[in-house]
C-alpha cells in the first residue's frame, strides 16, 4: 500500500478536482486508510451522525450514474457546442474544463469506488450551516486519496434523484446523501494547483469591503 511522502501544504496546493479517472481496481486497504482519514474530520459536537456508503457494485453504479448524466445535461449539455467555440481561459472554465466534465458525465460509472457521504437524521434539516459536519471530512477524504495516488472529484448532480438514490443504497428515509465522491487512478491529467481569484482578492482584514 505505497502512500506518497508530500508536505501538508504541498498537497493542499495541487488536489485539484480529477474528472479522468481510471476503471483500475483500488486496494480495499487503501480505501479503508483512505475513509480512516476522512473519519478524523470535524463535525458539530463530533456526534458523528453521519455514514460513508462505499459503492461498488456495477448494477447500482449504473443506476445512479444515469442521474447523474440527466442533471448533468439538464445543467451543462445545452452549452456543448458553445464551448467549443470558446478560446482556452486561465480560470479553469474554459472549454477543458467542460471536456472533463462531459467525460466524467460519460464515464462516472467506470470509476472503480464511490464514496457517498451521508447525513443521518438531515432529510428536513433547514440548518443553512448543515454541510459544515461532514464537508471538512469529505476534503480529508479527497486529500487522503490524494497521498496514495488515488483522484477524485466532490459531485451533487445526481441529488435530483435523491429519493432513488437513498433506496438503492438502504439508507434510512431521514438520511441526506451529501456527494458522491468517485475514486480512481489517474487516467489523464495530473496534480496541478486549484486555479483561484487572487488571494487579495477574495480576503479581507476586520471587515468586509465591496469591491
Ligand atoms: C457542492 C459542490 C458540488 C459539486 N458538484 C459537481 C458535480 O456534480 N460535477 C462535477 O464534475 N464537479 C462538481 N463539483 C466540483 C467543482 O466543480 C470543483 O470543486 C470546482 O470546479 C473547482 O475545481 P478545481 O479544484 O479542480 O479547481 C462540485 C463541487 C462542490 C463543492
Amino acid at each position: 500500500m505505497p502512500e506518497l511522502e508530500i508536505p501538508l501544504l504541498e498537497a493542499l496546493h495541487s488536489t485539484p478536482a480529477r474528472r479522468y479517472l481510471s476503471p483500475e481496481p483500488i486496494g480495499d486497504d487503501v480505501i479503508r486508510a483512505i475513509l480512516d482519514a476522512a473519519i478524523r474530520g470535524p463535525n458539530g459536537g463530533n456526534t458523528q451522525r453521519w455514514a460513508w456508503i462505499v459503492l461498488r457494485d456495477p448494477e447500482v453504479k449504473k443506476r445512479i450514474a444515469g442521474f447523474y448524466r440527466e442533471g448533468w445535461e439538464g445543467s451543462y449539455g445545452k452549452l456543448r457546442e458553445f464551448m467549443q467555440t470558446q478560446p482556452e481561459s486561465a480560470d479553469g472554465t474554459g472549454p477543458a474544463n467542460f471536456r472533463a466534465g462531459d467525460h466524467l458525465a460519460a464515464h462516472l460509472e467506470e470509476a472503480p469506488v464511490w464514496v457517498f457521504p451521508v447525513l443521518l437524521g438531515a432529510a428536513k434539516s433547514a440548518n443553512p450551516r448543515l454541510g459544515a459536519s461532514i464537508y471538512g471530512a469529505v476534503q480529508q477524504l479527497m486529500l487522503a486519496a490524494r497521498a496514495y495516488g488515488v483522484g477524485s472529484v466532490i459531485t451533487t448532480l445526481y441529488s435530483g434523484h435523491e429519493e432513488e438514490v437513498r433506496e438503492l443504497l438502504g439508507l434510512p428515509e431521514d438520511a441526506l446523501t451529501m456527494a458522491l465522491v468517485p475514486l480512481g487512478y489517474l487516467s489523464r491529467g495530473r496534480w496541478a494547483q486549484p486555479k483561484r481569484k487572487p488571494l487579495d482578492e477574495v480576503v479581507f482584514f476586520d471587515r468586509y469591503e465591496a469591491r
